[in-house]
């Protein structure tokens, strides 16, 4: 599924690399734990996963694809078709609203929009079902601006909008880190199952271990390499 070789990236102008992986290999359906201190280089590690910068040397596979080798703008095609990414600050559009803000993916991949038709389904209602699943349903709240929101709300729409038209990969960049302890766990849950339902491969990044141990692999990034640091189990946490 994902690949990484002998990878090294720095950021310009600084004289020394953040990042140095010899190898990690990612596996369908994995569901990643990536742990590592604030400044430690995850959310990097993350963009050098899916594309948005490619590392000075070494490969970036994902799905069989080197994507470390391809320009810009079909890394940006790659990754709208195949990864669907939930920020640290969500990235949701203001001005548009819930729903809109979940079918946004579509109107960038054609991959992502076959698959919804292919459910024999339109956007607007696999966009309605996840919503429901993370309990936001109903006309009032779905036609709301996303500002109206509160930040647990903003989340949950943040992840159906990663979760629609079934992209390969979810990516989660600390997405827990302004919520509650319930209502993280409440998230967390919600991600696991149904990235196990399809099969989706789940690369989870925070600093907070305690929700470390429903992932089926832990990773840790430590003076710029990975360190894979304990398995709990292997089989689905579910
Ligand atoms: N866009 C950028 N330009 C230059 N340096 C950056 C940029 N983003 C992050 N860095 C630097 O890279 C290091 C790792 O940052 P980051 O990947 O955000 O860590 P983490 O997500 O683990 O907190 C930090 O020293 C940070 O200052
Ligand atoms: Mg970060």
């Amino acid at each position: 599924m994902v690949e990484i070789n002998n990878l090294s990236y720095k950021w310009k102008d600084e004289d020394k690399d953040l990042l140095r992986i010899d190898h990690l290999k990612i596996t369908k359906g994995e569901r990643l734990f990536l742990k590592g201190s604030s400044g430690s280089g995850k959310s990097t590690l993350l963009g050098l996963l899916s594309g948005i910068m490619v590392p000075q040397n070494g490969t970036v596979k994902v799905l069989d694809q080197i994507i470390s080798g391809l320009k810009p703008s079909l890394r940006d095609v790659f990754r709208a078709n195949h990864i669907g990414y939930i920020f640290q600050t969500f990235n949701l559009v203001p001005y548009l609203s819930v729903i809109e803000n979940v079918i946004l993916p579509i109107h960038f991949s054609t991959v992502r929009r076959q698959r919804i038709r292919n459910m024999g389904k339109e956007p607007k209602q696999e966009a309605e079902r996840l919503l429901q699943v993370v309990g936001l349903s109903g006309e009032a709240i779905i036609n709301k601006s996303v500002t109206e929101l509160s930040v647990g709300q903003q989340q949950r729409v943040a992840a159906c909008r990663a979760l629609l038209g079934d992209p390969e990969i979810i990516i989660a960049d600390e997405p827990t880190s302004s919520l509650d302890q319930t209502a993280q766990e409440a998230f967390i849950t919600l991600l696991l199952e149904e990235c196990s339902q399809k099969q989706t491969t789940l690369f989870f990044v925070s600093h907070d271990t305690s929700f470390a141990k429903d992932f089926n692999r832990i990773l840790e990034l430590k003076n710029g390499s990975i360190e894979e640091f304990e398995t709990i189990n292997n089989t689905s946490p579910l």
